[in-house]
């Protein structure tokens, strides 16, 4: 396991609301080795005292003192200018002195000049690894740039890019429920399946970040990582191996296989939306101040279509928004009707397609809905009423998903980290999903905040979300 960890973004949102916290979860578990070290790395001037004094005014609260202490005593700054890959390499190359694993917590503008910089430094010599932050590149060919100069440096079984929802242990559950159980692989199908959504809602807005989501929106931001690696696992076909390249080989295929949207179905396959002035959690919100870039999206609805064999013909809906009424994160798998109806008028119209419904967030629950006649009285065996067979589960206590990604790369296992050929596949679908757009014009609805998105949206939402997850407008 290498024991030296250079953070690059070290005075940046992510680092200070899930990197460090990370950290101290697994020094305090003793999960790091002895020899552990970070390199916290930024423009702003500060000296190891003084980050060190910021850093703990940011963590004090929730955090185990002795572990944050001990984290504090690991860390040392430096400050340098990505943009400047000379002065990197003076200031860096004493941290060559033991293989590292360098983390680009950094816009992705500045990750070929870092990882010049850090060539020069001799960090990125082997055994050295190199982790990036999504997203990487803002279309296609940024990526294939930004892979090229990445390649450059070092091979790609030494890159390691973050997506942190392969992270979370119930994105994990989805490959253990669907590889695990005969029921549920048996019916994973075009014969059996009806239709799949997977919905990320937040309640929380741009909020600070709108120069980045100017350039990027909901689609870039969520769908091309977070949403296109929550579809790949679940419509894959099950590897031969449970290993890093089985399974990420058989992600890309999907990913390969999802038909390209054109400007002739943009207007049936997907629907864009802005939040406006309005409520969420009993608190007024202000609406995405899009001044300057009118084309950005905060909520996308989308219909995928894989063309394979396995999905022909089945629909999967990905849904995500800002300002949403309610934070949730959720897999709906409908079956299709059964194949011939033997109860009566009245049944059939109470009868409810067969749905699994896996929550991811924020609580982890798992549903499956049946029909039986149990409710009915004991003369009218034949009186089917939907049931549902529901699995709250009281988890362990979670990790960030940050934690699990940090010791996979400190231990070289990249299977939770994606690769080349994935991202590539997946800007692939995303660059004809916004050309479709700017060819067929489509506009950005507005929806108050506190809403499930403008009322074009409507038909991209599982009814279930207007059920647990909070009401419709
Ligand atoms: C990030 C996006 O990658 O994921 C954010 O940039 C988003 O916009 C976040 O809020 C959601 O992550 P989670 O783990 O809170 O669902």
């Amino acid at each position: 396991m290498h024991d030296s960890l250079l953070l690059f973004g070290a005075t940046g949102d992510l680092a200070q609301r899930y990197l460090f916290p990370s950290l101290v979860h697994l020094l305090r578990d003793r999960l790091l080795p002895a020899q552990f070290r970070v390199i916290a790395i930024a423009r702003s001037e500060h000296d190891d005292e003084s980050f060190r004094a910021w850093l703990r005014e940011r963590l004090c609260e929730d955090y185990d003192p002795a572990a944050l202490d001990e984290l504090l005593r690991r860390v040392q700054y430096v400050s340098v200018d990505l943009a400047d890959a000379d002065s990197m390499a003076v200031a860096l190359s004493k941290f060559a002195d033991r293989p590292s694993v360098s983390y680009l917590s950094t816009p992705p503008n500045l990750f070929a000049s870092a990882c010049r910089g850090l060539k020069a430094a001799g960090l990125l010599e082997a055994p050295s690894r190199l982790v990036l932050e999504k997203p990487i590149g803002h279309d296609l060919a940024s990526a294939q740039e930004i892979d090229a100069t990445l390649k450059a440096a070092l091979d790609e079984s030494r890159i390691f890019r973050i997506d942190h929802y392969l992270g979370k242990a119930p994105v994990q559950n989805l490959l253990a429920l669907r590889l695990g159980n005969t029921l549920l692989e048996a019916t994973w199908e075009r014969r059996w399946i009806e239709s799949v959504d997977i919905i990320v809602a937040e309640t929380a807005g741009v909020d600070g970040r709108e120069g980045y989501y100017a350039d990027y929106g909901a689609l870039r931001d969520m769908v091309q990582n977070h949403m296109l690696q929550l579809l790949a696992l679940i419509a894959m076909e099950p590897p031969a191996a449970m290993d890093t390249n089985s399974i990420r080989e058989e992600k890309r295929k999907v990913l390969r296989a999802l038909r390209p949207m054109t400007a002739a179905t943009a207007d049936v396959d997907s629907v864009r939306g802005r939040y406006v002035t309005g409520v969420v959690d009993g608190q007024a919100a202000k609406g995405f101040d899009h001044r300057g870039h009118e084309d950005v999206e905060t909520f996308v609805g989308l219909r995928a279509w894989i063309d394979n064999w396995r999905w022909a013909g089945v629909p999967f809906r990905l849904v995500t928004g800002k300002r949403m009424p309610s934070r949730t994160t959720e897999v709906v798998i409908t079956f299709k009707p059964v194949t011939h109806w033997l109860f009566g008028a009245d049944e059939r119209r109470r009868a409810r397609a067969n749905q699994l419904r896996v929550r991811l967030q924020p609580e982890e629950t798992i549903e499956l809905g049946l029909m039986g006649s149990l409710a009915a009285s004991e003369w009218s065996a034949n009186e089917l009423q939907p049931m549902s067979l529901d699995l709250a589960m009281l988890p362990p206590k979670r990790r960030i998903a940050y934690e699990r990604l940090m010791i996979d790369a400190l231990k070289g296992d990249q299977t939770l980290f994606v690769r080349d050929d994935e991202v590539e596949a997946a800007w692939r679908w995303i660059d004809s999903v916004s050309a479709a757009w700017r060819e067929a014009g489509t506009p950005v609805h507005d929806y108050p905040a506190g809403s499930w998105g403008p009322a074009e949206a409507q038909p991209f939402l599982p009814r279930t979300l207007t059920t647990t997850a909070g009401r419709k407008p």
